[in-house]
């Protein structure tokens, strides 16, 4: 008689994928090489919109040396609760996320990726440090090898309580391991910031070298995070999108909010009167949000009609009140970086589509004394990794043809910014590097 193996079905968690170099190249957008620079990214994001979010002009510290990279801010601290969430691999952490608003972050997920990253590199345990309301949260991630999951040890102490975040990635040898084009580009980055936030002032520390860049503009407006976003801005299924997140924390937290309630939130329908010329010929005045869904499906037709009506009821947003980095601040940063001020150009592009406006600003001027082009692109503020512009839409044609025929090759000494502000800007991959310009 032959032997039989009985197989068993093995269950194993599905939270280590998140902790896989593949996973993390996906999620990112970005090979390992760039990860400095994508950590780098993701907290000064975070940093300047919590900032703003705050009314408070940034200031903002980043530091580089044989432990790691630590970015510092100004801002109202990352709530302990907050820290929590973050670290459960399980679910999706963001108060962003499900608006269409033009924030720096949309992804809801990056201080997830920050934090398996330092792991990922060293294969056994990765290390972070968050210091925020009068506490420092030291956080170790390893694997259980049994198990095959992620264990994050996690522990806060007290210390003395002073304003803002500080989120140190422990990153051992990153200055020394680094190549100096590493380098050159890591400082790039964080000093574009300041090219396309004039309220901004930043210091970058790599490694004992000191850079500062200070603002050309302390009371410089924008859209803020913290403002009512706009129905305009909506697609049907952004709404669904939003409904359903509402829903499903209100249901965990033990709460309700009416339709009424989730109206009041959007741009131009705070007051009474709006609520009710939205809801006026609906059944839905006085229900709970959860009216709108059937047992566990969305009634479509009810929720496309209530953006309907928020819309109709809602003047749009113009264009420069999402804000304009504008021609006085780029002059500033040229004048700064050498720029011979005949050649200088500064043109602004403003428009709406599909209801939805958008903002292009582009600067240009010669350096004769830099070696050679500097691009800085970016899309709401935040510098990209690479050029997010790779396809310029139906125009067929990519940035560089188009800086080609500007005789803009990359040996010239020239500096060109492109910057694009819009509350629904469509990625082509979860790590935002890219974006699709439509026209
Ligand atoms: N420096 C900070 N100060 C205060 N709050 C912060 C800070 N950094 C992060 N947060 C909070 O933590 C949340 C999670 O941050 P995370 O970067 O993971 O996602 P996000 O910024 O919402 O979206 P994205 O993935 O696009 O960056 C943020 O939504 C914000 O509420
Ligand atoms: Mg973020």
């Amino acid at each position: 008689m032959t032997a039989t193996l009985q197989r068993t079905t093995l269950r194993t968690s599905r939270t280590l994928d998140f902790a896989s170099e593949k996973e993390l190249i996906a999620q990112t957008g970005h090979q390992r090489d760039a990860w400095p620079l994508v950590i780098l990214k993701e907290l000064v994001d975070n940093a300047i919109d919590a900032c703003e979010e705050a009314g408070t002009a940034p200031v903002i510290e980043v530091i580089v040396d044989n432990s790691g990279i630590s970015v510092s801010d100004n801002g109202p601290g990352l709530p302990a609760d907050t820290i929590k969430d973050i670290l459960d691999f399980t679910v999706r952490v963001s108060s962003r996320e499900a608006y269409v608003s033009p924030t720096r972050g949309a992804q809801g997920n990056a201080l997830k990726t920050v934090v398996a990253m330092p792991f990922v590199l060293d294969g056994e345990r990765g290390r972070i440090e968050i210091e925020a309301q009068g506490a420092r949260h030291c956080i170790e991630m390893s694997v259980d090898r049994i198990r095959q999951e992620p264990v994050i040890a996690h522990e806060a102490k007290p210390i003395k309580a002073r304003k803002g975040t500080k989120v140190r990635v422990f990153w051992p040898n990153l200055p020394r391991s680094n190549e100096a084009d590493k380098k050159e580009r890591f400082l790039q980055i964080a000093t574009q910031y300041a090219w396309l936030n004039p309220h901004l002032h930043i210091t970058v520390d790599w490694d004992g070298e000191h850079t500062t860049v200070k603002p050309t503009d302390t009371a410089w407006k924008k859209w803020l995070p913290s403002d009512p976003t706009s129905a305009h801005w909506y697609t049907d299924q952004h709404l669904e999108r939003l409904i359903a997140g509402y829903i499903s924390n209100d249901a965990d937290a033990g709460r309700e909010r009416t339709v009424r309630d989730f109206v009041s939130e959007f741009r131009g329908l705070s007051s009474t009167a709006k609520q009710k010329a939205v809801l006026g010929a609906t059944e839905l005045a006085r229900a709970p949000l959860s009216k709108l869904v059937n047992g566990n499906v969305l009634d479509r037709a009810a929720m496309a009609n209530l953006l309907v009506s928020m819309q109709e009821h809602s003047k749009p947003v113009k264009p420069p009140m999402l804000g304009v980095i504008g021609k006085e601040h780029f002059k500033q940063r040229f004048t700064d970086a050498g720029c011979e001020m005949d050649s200088f150009q500064y043109k602004k592009v403003t428009g709406t589509t599909d209801g939805v406006p958008w903002i292009v600003e582009t600067a240009f001027g010669w350096t004769p004394d830099r070696p050679g082009r500097v691009l800085v692109t970016g899309v709401n503020w935040s510098p990209g990794i690479i050029n997010p512009f790779r396809e310029l839409g139906s125009f067929g044609e990519s940035l560089d043809t188009v800086l080609s025929e500007q005789r803009a090759n990359r040996g010239e000494p020239v500096i060109l910014v492109l910057h694009m502000t819009c509350p629904r800007v469509e990625y082509t991959d979860r790590g935002k590097s890219a974006v699709v310009v439509k026209s």
